[in-house]
């Protein structure tokens, strides 16, 4: 059988969502996946941008970080997207490339697909879960199959979020428990897929 395309689709200002994404994509690919990492384009002014150290920092390190196009959802048997947690909604800039799809779901195309997504926050109670689930109505929109990691591997009982990956980051960076959440989360994600699509050829 065809391997499962997976793409990755974020946006991080300073580069948490997107230590997660490089270990859902390392997850993925484990699993046997093809995968594609894609960032969304950057909405704010450049002068906002460049006004914060940490952000323009990001900015520049992954300006190799192809920008996600219609192309990359259409390709992909999953999706997994990743956002930081603003006011306890998904960024949006995130939202900006979602609220262009209009057309592929007009056209039945992000229907049947597989959908997950994962999350950083500064504090631990700071709306992860309201971010996940807010994503998670556009996934009910499109006719989407939500693939969520629950409880599904030891490493959830400590990383404690079953709606999706979500690193409390405060000043540091994602920790190994949330990285290992990720790259759980990308391995189920590729399993239940997989089996979809088996399924779909038999
Ligand atoms: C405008 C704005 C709103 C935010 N809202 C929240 C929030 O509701 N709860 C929270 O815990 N952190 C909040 N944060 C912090 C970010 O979620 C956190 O820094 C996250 O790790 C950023 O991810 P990134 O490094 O990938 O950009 C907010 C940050 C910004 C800039």
């Amino acid at each position: 059988m065809e391997p499962v395309n997976v793409a990755v689709i974020y946006y991080s200002t300073s580069g948490n969502v997107h230590a997660l994404a490089r270990a859902v994509v390392e997850g993925a690919r484990k699993a046997g996946a093809h995968v594609r990492l894609r960032k969304v384009a950057e909405t704010a002014p450049a002068e906002v941008v460049d006004a914060h150290p940490a952000w323009a920092r990001h900015h520049r390190d992954t300006a190799e970080v192809a920008e996600a196009g219609h192309g990359d959802l259409e390709w992909a048997d999953a999706v997994l997207f990743g956002t930081p947690t603003r006011f306890g909604n998904p960024a949006a800039q995130l939202r900006q490339f979602i609220d262009t799809t209009g057309p592929l779901w007009f056209a039945g195309k992000l229907a049947d697909k597989v959908y997950s997504s994962f999350t950083a926050s500064n504090t631990a109670h700071g709306g992860q879960e309201s971010t996940l689930l807010a994503l998670g109505n556009t996934f009910y929109h499109w006719g989407g199959v939500i693939v969520p990691p629950g409880y599904t591997d030891p490493v959830q009982f400590t990383s404690g979020n079953p709606y999706g990956t979500s690193a409390v980051v405060g000043d540091a960076e994602p920790g190994e428990v949330s990285l290992a959440a990720a790259r759980h989360q990308a391995r189920r994600v590729v399993e239940v897929t997989a089996a979809l699509k088996a399924g779909r050829a038999a």
